[in-house]
């Protein structure tokens, strides 16, 4: 692994991820043999505002059955798993956790979705595919922590095949800084790489690719964490939750997100981008 982003590996690094989940729904009392997707939503679907902007995404992509997807980032594999099943697409999900590919891969058999969503552990950095080998590529919420934004998207790039789609849907930095931390992605600054909009765009297109939809979602992500407060005393967390994927502090780093949001010191892109026929 490249040495620089070690650190970025440990933090997205819990222990026992699989078991606490399911310690989790069987104290929901969910059946295990009839979990769906909605059940795991609390805890897999780890970007601003959720399931909902999965599906907002889904609707843009236009992916149509039969494709091969590659997502880039994907966590634990909440949106990979709702792509796959809306769209009728084969997903591959890579990401830098081992101990969330893991748990990925436990999770998509426990849906019985394996045979149309696989997952590997690699970096975002050097994808360990052939050139032009998918149809399309997903990305939510991974670029806050790669430095080197133009070797992730000619990465991507170099993946995709012509004609193929990238939709990206990306926490870029805003007029404002520095960033109030701990955030959702990041302990501190050393993890997080933020760049205003105008310069996310520029990478994504000195890259190769062709900006087809560019949508500023930044006022969406206010609402959302607009009634979150600063946590007092002990935190009082669900059963399930992302605070299973990056820690108990996670009602402080939700708050500093709402900070950051208010304080236009972050903003929310959705955009899709195009790498052109030859
Ligand atoms: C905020 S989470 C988003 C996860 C997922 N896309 C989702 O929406 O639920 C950011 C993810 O990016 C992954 N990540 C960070 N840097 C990466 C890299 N260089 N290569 C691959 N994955 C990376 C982290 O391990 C983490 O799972």
């Amino acid at each position: 692994m490249v040495e620089e982003i070690k650190h970025i590996h440990s933090y997205y690094s819990p222990s026992d991820l699989y078991n606490q989940i399911i310690e989790g729904l069987n104290k929901l009392g969910t059946d295990l043999s009839k979990v769906t997707l909605d059940d795991l939503q609390p805890v897999d679907e780890f970007h601003i505002r959720g399931d909902t902007a999965t599906k907002e995404l889904i609707k843009l992509s236009g992916f149509t059955p039969g494709l091969h997807i590659l997502d880039v980032g994907c966590g634990i594999g909440g949106s990979t798993r709702r792509l796959s099943y809306e769209t009728g697409c084969r997903v591959t999900g890579i990401d830098l956790s081992d101990e969330y590919i893991d748990t990925a891969q436990r999770l998509t058999r426990l849906l019985n979705m394996q045979e149309r969503v696989k997952f590997h552990a690699a970096s975002a950095l050097e994808l360990p595919f052939d050139d032009n080998s998918f149809d399309g590529v997903w990305s939510l919420q991974m670029n806050m922590n790669v430095e080197d934004k133009l070797s992730w998207l000619t990465e991507t790039y170099r993946v995709l095949k012509h004609g193929g789609r990238a939709v990206l849907y990306e926490v870029c930095g805003g007029k404002n800084t520095p960033l109030y931390f701990p955030v959702p992605w990041a302990q501190d600054s050393s993890m997080s790489f933020l760049v205003p909009p105008e310069s996310f765009r520029d990478v994504i297109t000195s890259a190769g690719f062709d900006i087809t939809v560019w949508n500023d979602k930044t006022d969406l992500a206010q609402q959302a964490f607009s009634q979150v407060q600063e946590p007092v005393g002990e935190p009082n967390l669900p059963v399930l939750g992302v605070y299973l994927l990056v820690g108990n502090d996670i009602g402080t780093k939700a708050y500093n997100l709402h900070r950051n949001l208010d304080e236009e010191r972050v903003s929310l892109i959705e955009t899709v981008a195009v790498k052109p026929d030859c």
